[in-house]
């Protein structure tokens, strides 16, 4: 059974006690909702891997209240004190050296001499870190490989019986996830692009090494595998334009001729763009799939700000799968 909290202050002390009990419970952050569990317990984050279908070498952002708490984990450079400052809390990870006598357990870090740290923005989210007064291990609460919920009912539908509770703080605000930066390198390189864009890193840390072409490089980040965010249609990429076999994620002016439509912004506003991508292309699957549909065709959207975070997901939506694709809840199919 799943346990449904709408976030009030008591939804939020059981969520916290069922986290402490290593329980997994799914909470809204201002990014994507995440599957959260007790990160300084390898048996409650055992249970993360086993609910998602996560290969066990893809390590985990530990999530914290407060700064000063995330970095007693790891050895802060002075870029990481700088970044905290301007960004968290917000959608930033970073990916930093872990200190020796670190609480955070193996299995979340996937044995890596690194961990990765994340102070959230959400309301609901920090109440709930605060009252737990540990670090939270959560990666985006949707079975490995598939779209990621930037809502509870995206929760409810792919991890129902699977967890033990979802805090539903409503939809949330930033809609992608946050940006990976990894600070254990010499120079500052980007892992993720996402809810911090690159010109905002930029702003603070100079250079920043850059794989644009993320989709044909190997996985510098163990997450990062080419094939992910996949719904069960293929996706196309940069259409120009589009038949009525075809759902159509639109950016901006429409093209004619689709056979569903899915607006990500009328306005070409990115910000509106990145809020609404998961929510449109789960959208345009289920009912797509239904109208018996064969693609989604997704527009070309710009290549700066959150553009760049939207274009990665598309992408690796849009990636070759290893195995066949699915219905969501075919949780067999999924590596
Ligand atoms: O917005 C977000 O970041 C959401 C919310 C819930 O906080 N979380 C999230 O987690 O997206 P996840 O597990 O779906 O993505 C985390 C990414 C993965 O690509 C993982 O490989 C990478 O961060 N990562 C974690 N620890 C790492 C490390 N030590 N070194 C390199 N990459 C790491
Ligand atoms: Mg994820």
């Amino acid at each position: 059974m799943t346990e449904i909290l709408k976030a009030d202050p008591d939804a939020i002390a059981r969520a916290a006690a069922l986290l402490l009990d290593g329980k997994l419970v799914a909470f809204g952050t201002e990014t994507v909702y995440g599957l959260g569990a007790l990160a300084t317990s390898n048996t409650a984050v055992a249970h993360i891997f086993a609910a998602k279908n996560r290969p066990r070498f893809n390590p985990l952002i530990s999530h914290f209240a407060r700064t000063e708490a995330a970095f007693a984990h790891v050895e802060p450079t002075e870029l990481a004190y700088r970044l905290a400052e301007k960004f968290w809390p917000g959608p930033l990870t970073m990916i930093l050296p872990r200190k020796s006598g670190s609480t955070i357990c193996d299995l979340a870090t996937a044995g890596l001499p690194t961990v990765a740290l994340r102070v959230p923005r959400g309301k609901t989210a920090l109440a709930l870190l605060e009252a737990v007064g540990q670090p939270v291990a959560a990666p985006s609460a949707n079975p490995s490989g598939r779209v990621s919920p930037s809502d509870a009912f995206h929760v409810l539908r792919n991890m129902h019986g699977r967890i033990d509770a979802i805090l539903d703080s409503g939809p949330c605000s930033v809609g992608l996830e946050s940006t990976v930066i990894d600070l254990s390198r010499e120079v500052p390189f980007l892992l993720r692009p996402g809810g911090i864009t690159l010109e905002q890193l930029e702003s603070v840390c100079g250079t920043i090494r850059n794989p644009d072409d993320y989709a044909t490089k190997l996985p510098s980040s163990p997450g990062m595998l080419a094939s992910h965010y996949a719904p069960g249609l293929p996706v196309r990429l940069n259409a120009e334009s589009v038949s009525e076999n075809e759902a159509l994620l639109a950016f901006g002016d429409t093209l004619p001729g689709a056979g569903l439509v899915y607006n990500l912004s009328e306005t070409g506003d990115l910000e509106e763009a990145a809020a609404r991508l998961f929510a449109g292309l789960r959208f345009l699957d289920g009912e797509g799939q239904r109208r018996g549909l064969q693609t989604i065709a997704a527009m070309p959207v710009p290549r700066h700000g959150l553009g760049l975070a939207i274009l990665d997901r598309l992408r690796r939506a849009a990636s070759p799968r290893p195995v066949a694709g699915g219905d969501d809840d075919d949780l067999e199919s999924m590596i």
